[in-house]
């Protein structure tokens, strides 16, 4: 479903603030599966969901997506493809347009046809039982502005808006980050939920080791632009949190030992 072939992206190449931040880098994803990502700061996590995206274009290597050499389109291009979640609430939805205004527009974007603009009865009623979901209410709350929800309310109905046109590949890049620990948990639940459901290709950046070992069926760990280890199946299930950690200090270590070699 998304591949990586030969990826490379370095900013400001040839000056002081040269920055790799991705090193050739492999990636094959099959449908359904669901990948989580996990690297220190600077790893280059963000950098590759935004090469998949379309929001940056790579320097080297090709991107395909169910097919189709992608790596010319812009991010708009290729925005039929792919759902996205940020980790900062108030960028995946409009603050003042209603949650039933939001829902329509990512509706809308879904669809390959033109149909008819607006919230109908039925589209409403198909709308309640998506938010209903959320167990957070929304369903009863459909002209409010989403500028009045809580940050965990947003990127509930983020997510939703994200999932809702069965994207090729879904996007989440440290999603829950920016909420408390409460509603992190919740949104991880809906998150692993809402893509079991639609079994969404999917790649979730996360810094936070236990649910990266929770969620998905494959972990990838990156480290200088690389990603330095690629778990899955009974092998990612039977880790823990202190493994990770093990592997990341195994790689710091080799990576410092390089750089003194040099
Ligand atoms: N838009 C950008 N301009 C310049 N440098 C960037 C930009 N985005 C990322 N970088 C650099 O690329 C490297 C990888 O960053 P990023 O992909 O954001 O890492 P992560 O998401 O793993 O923390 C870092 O050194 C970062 O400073
Ligand atoms: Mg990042």
């Amino acid at each position: 479903m998304l591949t990586l072939d030969g990826i490379s992206k370095t900013f400001f190449p040839g000056t002081v603030n040269e920055r790799t931040a991705l090193d050739d880098v492999d990636l094959h994803l099959e449908q359904s599966e669901f990948v989580t990502v996990i690297g220190s700061n600077g790893a280059g996590k963000s950098t590759l969901l935004n090469v998949v995206s379309g929001s940056y274009r790579a320097d080297t290597g090709t991107v395909t997506i169910d097919g189709h050499n992608v790596t010319k389109l812009n991010d708009h291009q290729r925005a039929r493809y792919i759902g996205r979640v940020f980790q900062n609430p108030s960028a995946g939805t409009a603050p003042h347009m209603t949650i039933e205004e939001n829902l329509a527009m990512a509706f809308e974007r879904g669809q390959r046809r033109l149909l008819r603009k607006g919230v109908t009865r039925a589209k409403r009623a198909d709308f309640r039982e998506h938010l209903a979901v959320l167990e957070q209410g929304l369903e009863d709350r459909l002209k409010d502005w989403v500028g009045l929800l809580s940050g965990g309310q947003r990127q509930s109905l983020s997510l939703l808006m994200a999932t809702f046109s069965q994207p090729d590949i879904l996007l989440l890049d440290e999603h829950t980050a920016a909420l408390d620990p409460q509603r992190a948990e919740l949104v991880t639940r809906l998150t692993g939920e809402l893509v079991e459901k639609q079994q969404l290709t999917t790649l979730m950046v996360t810094h936070n080791m236990e649910h990266a070992l929770r969620l998905g069926s494959r972990l990838i760990m990156m480290h200088g632009g690389r990603i330095i280890l690629d778990v899955s199946g009974e092998k990612k299930q039977s880790m823990t949190v202190p493994d990770l950690l093990a592997e990341f200090e195994k790689v710091k270590s080799e990576v410092s030992d390089r750089t003194l070699l040099q």
